[in-house]
């Protein structure tokens, strides 16, 4: 844990102190690659993890349309439900495909070998039990047979999300920044992290120091 808290420590400086990020930082886009480590979690009490196509619950707690349940399972995309015992605790979802991210949208392709996470919430009553970097992991592990590498962003001031990606052993592949309207990428640390998430998202990568 302490690894994965000074890493989260480090990136950010590295990223924030280029002009680009002090123009209008979006967020972080972070990756997990095969081979990469998984920090490990001691089992918590009666957590259970399951993909799900209950169409009621997600129109239920995910505030989604039947079009867009319909429009997800279409393209392949998963949603993974987390228990408590019998308590439902939290969900997120795992996109092949078509996606986007940010308003106005940036769509992009999500390559086969790739999963790009994206909507996760614990349910108030339950955060800060580390539920999210285990439900990370748990779709990790299930979706490891068909695909290599995981990717998921999250807004710049959303520290919670921020820290429970670190700790799932989720690497910085850079900061996406820009204006409104047209977006890049900043390198983070890792050159081949970096260029791999420009392509995924389909957006110019720039380096800190340009
Ligand atoms: C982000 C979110 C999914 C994290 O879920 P979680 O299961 O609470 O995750 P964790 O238990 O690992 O906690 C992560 C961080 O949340 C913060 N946190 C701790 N207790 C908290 C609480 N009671 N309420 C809110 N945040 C809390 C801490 O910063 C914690 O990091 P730390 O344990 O290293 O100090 C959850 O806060 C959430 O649903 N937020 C609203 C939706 C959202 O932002 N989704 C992420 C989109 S990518």
């Amino acid at each position: 844990m302490h690894n994965d808290a000074e890493r989260e420590s480090n990136a950010p400086d590295h990223l924030t102190s280029s002009p680009h990020a002090r123009k209008e930082p979006f967020g972080l886009l972070w990756t997990w690659w095969q081979g990469d480590e998984q920090p490990e979690y001691p089992a918590l009490k009666g957590l259970s993890i399951q993909q799900s196509n209950d169409r009621n619950l997600m129109r239920r707690y995910m505030m989604l349309t039947p079009a867009d349940i319909t429009h997800r399972l279409k393209d392949g995309h998963r949603v993974y439900l987390a228990t408590i015992d019998d308590n439902f605790v939290a969900y997120g979802w795992s996109a092949i495909g078509k996606a986007a991210f940010g308003s106005p949208t940036v769509l992009f392709q999500v390559p086969a070998g790739n999963r790009y996470l994206y909507h996760f919430v614990t349910l108030p009553p339950w955060r800060g039990q580390g539920i999210y970097p285990r439900l990370l992991q748990a779709i990790i592990e299930r979706e490891s047979n068909e695909s290599e590498r995981f990717w998921i962003i999250h807004q710049q001031r959303n520290t919670a999300s921020r820290r429970g990606i670190a700790s799932a052993g989720f690497h910085i592949a850079g900061q996406i920044s820009g204006t409104q309207y047209e977006k890049y990428v900043i390198a983070g640390e890792d050159e081949q992290r970096a260029q791999a998430g420009a392509t995924l998202l389909g957006l110019p990568l720039h380096h800190a120091h340009e």
